[in-house]
């Protein structure tokens, strides 16, 4: 269906697979390269390296490191992320999530009352869990990559030691974040170092450009050990934080097997936990298909708004009882995702009535900023990878010295169960804080396949709200056949159990699908979210896109 079929938006299933075997038959190779990326450095940095013979897994890392210098609400060396890799036939996940500190423990974000403390996960110096941007890049390079380290780093160099032209939005967006952190007394070094940007002026940033240069000519060791961790960690002991230089150089990078599951005609590649949203896509993209009317439902209506707001109340609470890291807790992946569990989760879903949130349990028995990028070389690899400090602009905590801002993922964790972080998300055990450990994540990367050619590469930022970005552009592309354009700009909307019957949408739909919703018992809290990027390949043909509300470009070449 969708995305290489006729545009047929409703489809029986004999018709499904007969063109299915049209398709079949029509398996091509990619011979174009295209990048989907989050702003105008970053497109042109990637699109330069893979000119120079690199392949997808090289631009990534090139373009990872601009976003450091050029897009410093997500983009990072301070913060973590997953990227997806699909190369030579062979799927890869580099996990570079942040880790809690060794000094890190359960109840750090609690007072003597047992309550959680106000924004002392969100903002300043304890809010940062342990980079692993660096170390992910790096992990990739040796395992992927084509082109010399040196040459996937400079770019960033050169953009931070000689400056850059400031986007109007970055602008803005710094100047709300300085008038935030002024209303709420914080003082975290951010206005310090960023109050200098201005609206189309160059602006360097010459210590992030040592940094950058340790980096670039030590690898992963110019970041997590020698002068740059030796920076981190006395900044740290000079305010009051826990990062320790032991801390630093004991962060691995992990390659991890991607979540792969059959889906209506495609193998859908996807993120392992510790993101939560490999688990979730599939969940709701596998109920949507038992659910969905047999005569289809017409896309953005209450009805199927309704639908996947059902879905997603169960989705979130399973997310909240059963993920975590896998390494400290045992992610029941299969048990998640299995069809005959879903059958039975989705049985008590009605079409026409909102079922009461308090009854929805775990099923089993016994920020908001980060950034995504999407690219496809002409050798038909492809990398999805979004990265995060978090909310926008991390902790707000630039390290003086190495010139970064770090991250503020430690809200990630579940301070306290049943108490809900920044996104509005719960949990409980299975994300609690311990030293070393990955908080869970929703970033989700994905891939989608067919005859082991990439046919969609997607992500999203958006915290909890990535979630759903990922499965409606899926379900976008696939169900109802959009351009790459038309997917990321297409009014999308959430549901995650808490608060109570609301839906997240940004604005778009229609008066009357809002009207029935209300009508329904849903509250609408319109708000923008998600910078999706997106690219498709139609039968060889790449088709990329960028969402217009940001700052993005995509590239087809
Ligand atoms: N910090 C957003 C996420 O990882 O879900």
């Amino acid at each position: 269906m969708g995305l290489f079929f006729s545009p047929v938006k409703l489809l029986t299933k004999s018709v499904f697979l007969f063109q299915l075997c049209i398709f079949t038959l029509q398996a091509e190779q990619v011979s174009q390269s295209a990048v989907a990326m989050p702003d105008s450095f970053s497109a042109d940095t990637a699109k330069n390296i893979l000119e120079q013979g690199g392949n997808a897994v090289d631009a990534a890392i090139a373009a990872q490191f601009v976003l450091a210098v050029t897009l410093p609400e997500a983009g990072n060396i301070g913060g973590g992320g997953f990227m997806l890799i699909q190369k030579e036939g062979k799927s890869d996940f580099i996990d570079y999530r942040e880790t809690a500190p060794q000094a890190a423990h359960r109840d750090m974000y609690l007072d003597a009352q047992g309550d959680v403390i106000k924004n002392k996960s969100i903002y300043g110096i304890h809010a940062s869990g342990v980079p692993g941007s660096v170390a992910g890049m790096w992990l990739a390079h040796k395992k992927h990559g084509t082109l010399k380290w040196a040459t996937l780093v400079q770019p960033a160099v050169t953009l931070a030691e000689q400056g850059f032209k400031v986007p109007p939005k970055l602008a803005n967006g710094v100047e709300r974040y300085i008038a935030n952190l002024q209303k709420q007394k914080i003082n975290v070094n951010f206005e310090k170092y960023f109050a200098g940007i201005k609206a189309n002026k160059v602006f360097k940033q010459p210590e992030l450009a040592a940094t950058l240069k340790r980096i670039r000519d030590k690898g992963q060791d110019g970041f997590y050990k020698g002068e740059t961790a030796r920076i981190i960690a006395n900044f740290m002991q000079q305010h009051g934080g826990i990062i320790t230089q032991a801390d630093l150089k004991n962060y691995t990078a992990k390659s991890r097997i991607p979540i792969k599951a059959k889906w209506n005609g495609y193998e859908v590649l996807t993120s392992p936990p510790p993101s939560s949203g490999g688990i979730a896509i599939l969940q709701w993209l596998k109920m949507y298909e038992l659910k969905k009317p047999n005569m289809g439902v017409v896309h953005n209506s209450a009805q199927y708004v309704h639908l996947l707001a059902e879905i997603g109340k169960r989705v979130f609470a399973d997310r909240a009882e059963y993920l975590g890291d896998p390494d400290f807790f045992n992610v029941p992946v299969s048990a998640l995702t299995d069809i005959n569990y879903l059958e039975q989760r989705s049985e008590s879903i009605s079409l026409t009535a909102i079922s009461t949130t308090e009854n929805i349990k775990p099923g089993l028995k016994e920020s908001e900023q980060t950034t995504h990028f999407s690219i496809i070389d002409k050798m038909g690899n492809a990398v999805a990878n979004t990265t995060t400090i978090n909310l926008g602009f991390g902790s707000g905590v630039v390290v003086e010295g190495a010139g970064f801002i770090l991250n503020d993922e430690m809200d990630d964790f579940s301070a306290k169960p049943g108490a809900m972080n920044a996104f509005g998300a719960i949990g409980g055990k299975a994300n609690e804080i311990q030293p070393h450990k990955r908080m869970l994540s929703s970033m989700t990367p994905t891939i989608l396949l067919q005859n082991n050619t990439v046919k969609m590469v997607t992500g999203s930022p958006g915290g909890t709200t990535i979630i759903s970005s990922v499965y409606e552009s899926i379900l976008n592309a696939v169900e109802f056949n959009m351009s790459a354009a038309d997917i990321v700009n297409s009014t999308r909307f959430h549901h995650q159990l808490w608060p109570k019957n609301v839906i997240r949408t940004h604005a778009g739909l229609s008066e009357n699908t809002k009207a029935e919703l209300i009508k329904m018992g849903y509250t609408l809290d319109e708000r923008r979210f998600g910078d999706l990027q997106v690219i498709i390949n139609k039968n060889g043909q790449l088709d990329a896109a960028s969402e217009k509300s940001g700052r993005g470009k995509s590239i087809v070449f």
